[in-house]
């Protein structure tokens, strides 16, 4: 059986599994030990992961199910659990979701069961200089929950908001790549509505689960109370107490928990420097 190090990457959150080939049999047993870590962490990197395609999703699969993304074009042909983000055009055609993510957000929190984590893989990493670029930065919402004032988080946790798909796929827009939803797409994803303070579904721990990127507005509050709670609570998630940035390397699989943490891809590299990354998506098996 393979013997499993760990060490933290923040103080506060995530960290590295060490002496894991995940192209080689995991046991139940070191599977629960890192399913335990991952539910602790909300953050967990596996560095020099040579793995296919197949083993990318088998091992996510240990989790649970996976989602099938409602962008079919960013799919991997053949492989629909593989979610592709990237800026690599093949035959003038995009092979993926280009300059995806750029901004503070979870992944799926606008459907009704919002995704439990996600696990990319990097396969080609932008390099100018002989420094990667394209970081990824991470956001603890248990620590930013945890370091509110008391008189906040209990007005807090009588709150829900509005989680609405468009707003963030709109964000991406203007690099002028993405078409326009479709009706189909836009039909299959209504608006959802999360409490602010969501339990988590594995630990119990209370998490900060609003996000800049999808959410719109708090349920029952004047649209300027709204706003300006909102603007708050996105500025406080920016604190550098609550985050990890990675920098990547070809081989990393690094997995995050759509409920603990927020996420934030850096755009700081050009059209033409390759970055491809494949994700899995879990979908979330408890309620919200
Ligand atoms: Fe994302």
């Amino acid at each position: 059986m393979q013997a499993m190090q760990v060490r933290p990457l923040t103080p506060k959150f995530g960290a590295e599994i060490l002496g894991v080939d995940l192209s080689q049999p995991i046991s139940d047993e070191l599977f629960g030990e890192i399913e335990k870590v991952f539910n602790d962490s909300g953050v967990v990197l596996f560095r020099g992961q040579n793995i296919t395609e197949d083993q990318h999703i088998d091992f996510s699969h240990r989790f649970g199910p996976l989602e099938i993304h409602v962008r079919k074009d960013a799919l991997m042909r053949h492989r629909p659990e593989i979610f592709v983000v990237s800026n690599v055009s093949e035959n003038g055609k995009p092979i993926g979701s280009v300059d995806a993510g750029q901004f503070w957000h979870t992944d799926l929190s606008y459907k009704k069961v919002p995704s439990r984590g996600s696990l990319l893989l990097a396969r080609e990493v932008p390099m100018r200089d002989g420094k990667v670029l394209g970081d990824t930065m991470f956001c603890s919402t248990i620590a930013a929950f945890e370091a509110l004032p008391a008189d906040l988080k209990q007005k807090l946790s009588g709150l829900s908001a509005v989680h609405h798909y468009e707003k963030g796929y709109n964000r991406d827009r203007p690099s002028g790549r993405r078409k326009p939803l479709t009706p189909e797409q836009l039909a299959a994803l209504p608006d959802v509505i999360h409490p602010i303070v969501r339990k988590h579904p594995y630990t119990g721990k209370p998490c900060l689960f609003v996000n800049e990127g999808y959410v719109t507005e708090i349920v029952g509050l004047p649209k300027a109370e709204s706003d300006s709670l909102l603007e708050q609570l996105f500025q406080h998630c920016l604190s550098e107490e609550f985050i990890y940035r990675h920098n990547w390397r070809v081989g990393d699989l690094l997995m995050w928990d759509n409920c603990s943490t927020q996420h934030c891809a850096v755009g700081d590299y050009d059209a033409g420097l390759r970055r491809r990354m494949d994700r899995t998506t879990l979908t979330g098996a408890a309620a919200a």
